[in-house]
């Protein structure tokens, strides 16, 4: 599918006129619109609302407003129930002229990754190329966070500023390889700005099953004039079908003040009804922090974290499961499938050397993510229980009878047992 913008369509109109852009604006400015009232609609999919501009446009295109709207890919305001009684007329004349191909999915010779793991392979190169290695239906989680259009420096042939149109297009077409690769029940999840993330979810409602749009509360920059602040990302969970093929269950730790233990949000009465491992997680994350640190960055790009990943994989895999990132990165997706035992595909434009190293050298990612487990799926993570206990607040143990005090304990021990056994594996 393509995006266009009204700035789109009136380019299209110039370059078929034969006009420079400068002519272009010219022939404008006889509508008495200036420059800035048309770049008004290259970065935005909406119609002019000012009467003077619309007709200043619509008399440059030669065009109707109904036409302008058809253009822009959309039913006509107002004409939507004529659309709807005229079906068999639009398709008839669709599909008389034929010009939609049937697209072939076509297996490209087999790349050589450029590093395999017993669990995984690692590709060098365009991510929409690559794709066509990957059979339909046979990817269990895609998680995708790829350059957010936002002109910041990647590694040398890696741009991140196109038109706003052209993002959209390239985008479209890889969610399409995404939705193709999910198993049936497969989590497709999309790391971006919200900005981007509108327009996204839009096309991929048509497609997959929406779960849930994500907040992930993070300051991510400096304060924009006659703006809100920006500080979260967004994250978009689908799936292929119905209903999820795995959904486990996420649990984070009551928030506490760090000082004294005590719960930040009143519970009130149903203290005794938190269940000892924790709360459900909800769809606002905000216990998600930048890796900014250059003891815990592996590249000086845009890096997530492994708690991020962890969650995400966690949530939507078992072991054995597969997961694909398209746009490797610093390699999060990938270490942390390593640490989960999950299978998994990556792709990577740019330096793939430093996913390499981080992969043959474990041991950080493997600190990074016993911390991570300290808290996971505990009402109150040790640390804390002991600060709640030395100032006689209650914990989840007051309300356990002996029997399961034993079974937590049991628990505890299976699950450490469980994350040894993984961490073992990878020494
Ligand atoms: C935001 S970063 C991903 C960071 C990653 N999630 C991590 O935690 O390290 C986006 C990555 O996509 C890569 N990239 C951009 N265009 C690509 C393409 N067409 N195919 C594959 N990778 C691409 C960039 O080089 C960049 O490393």
């Amino acid at each position: 599918m393509r995006f266009f913008t009204v700035f789109d369509i009136v380019k299209n109109k110039a370059d078929q006129l034969g006009h420079t852009e400068d002519e272009m604006y010219a022939f404008l400015k006889k509508e008495k619109l200036n420059k800035k009232d048309l770049l008004a609609y290259q970065e935005s999919g909406i119609i002019p609302t000012d009467e003077k501009v619309l007709n200043g446009i619509l008399n440059y295109l030669d065009m109707s407003r109904v036409e302008l709207e058809l253009k822009l890919g959309r039913i006509p305001e107002g004409f939507e129930d004529i659309f709807l009684n005229n079906t068999k007329e639009i398709a008839k004349i669709l599909e008389e002229r034929n010009s939609v191909q049937e697209e072939e999915h076509n297996p490209i010779p087999a790349t050589q990754p450029y590093y395999s793991s017993d669990l995984g392979k690692l590709y060098n190169g365009d991510c929409l190329e690559l794709f066509k290695q990957v059979s339909s239906e046979s990817v269990d989680t895609v998680f995708a966070d790829p350059p957010f259009n936002l002109d910041k420096e990647y590694d040398e042939g890696v741009t991140d500023k196109i038109s706003f149109s052209g993002y959209l297009d390239w985008y479209y077409n890889w969610i399409d390889e995404c939705v193709r690769v999910l198993k049936p029940g497969g989590s497709l999840f999309i790391y971006n700005i919200p900005k981007w993330n509108t327009y996204l979810s839009e096309y991929l409602s048509r497609k997959l099953n929406f779960r849930n749009w994500i907040t992930v509360d993070m300051k991510f920059g400096l304060p924009i004039q006659n703006r809100l602040y920006p500080a979260n990302y967004s994250l978009l969970y689908y799936v292929k079908g119905e209903k999820p093929k795995t959904f486990n269950v996420q649990r984070i730790p009551l928030q506490t003040c760090p000082h004294c233990g005590k719960e930040i949000k009143d519970y009130g009465g149903y203290k005794n009804k938190m269940n000892p491992n924790g709360v459900t997680l909800s769809d606002v994350w905000s216990d998600i922090y930048p890796v900014r640190h250059s003891s815990s960055k592996n590249r000086k790009f845009n890096e997530l974290s492994v708690k991020l990943l962890d969650r995400i994989i966690s949530m939507s895999t078992n072991e054995g499961d597969v997961v694909l990132d398209p746009f490797g990165g610093s390699g999060t997706t990938f270490a942390v499938s390593e640490l989960l035992g999950r299978k998994w595909i990556g792709f990577e434009l740019g330096n793939c050397e430093i996913i390499k190293d981080r992969l043959e050298n474990k041991e950080k990612d493997r600190k990074l993510f016993e911390k991570v487990y300290e808290e996971k799926n505990k009402l109150f993570p040790d640390k804390v229980k002991e600060l709640r206990k030395k100032n006689s607040l209650w914990t989840d143990d007051d309300f356990k009878t002996d029997t399961e005090k034993k079974e937590t304990e049991k628990d505890t021990k299976k699950s450490k047992d469980n994350f040894d056994q993984i961490s073992l594996s990878l020494k």
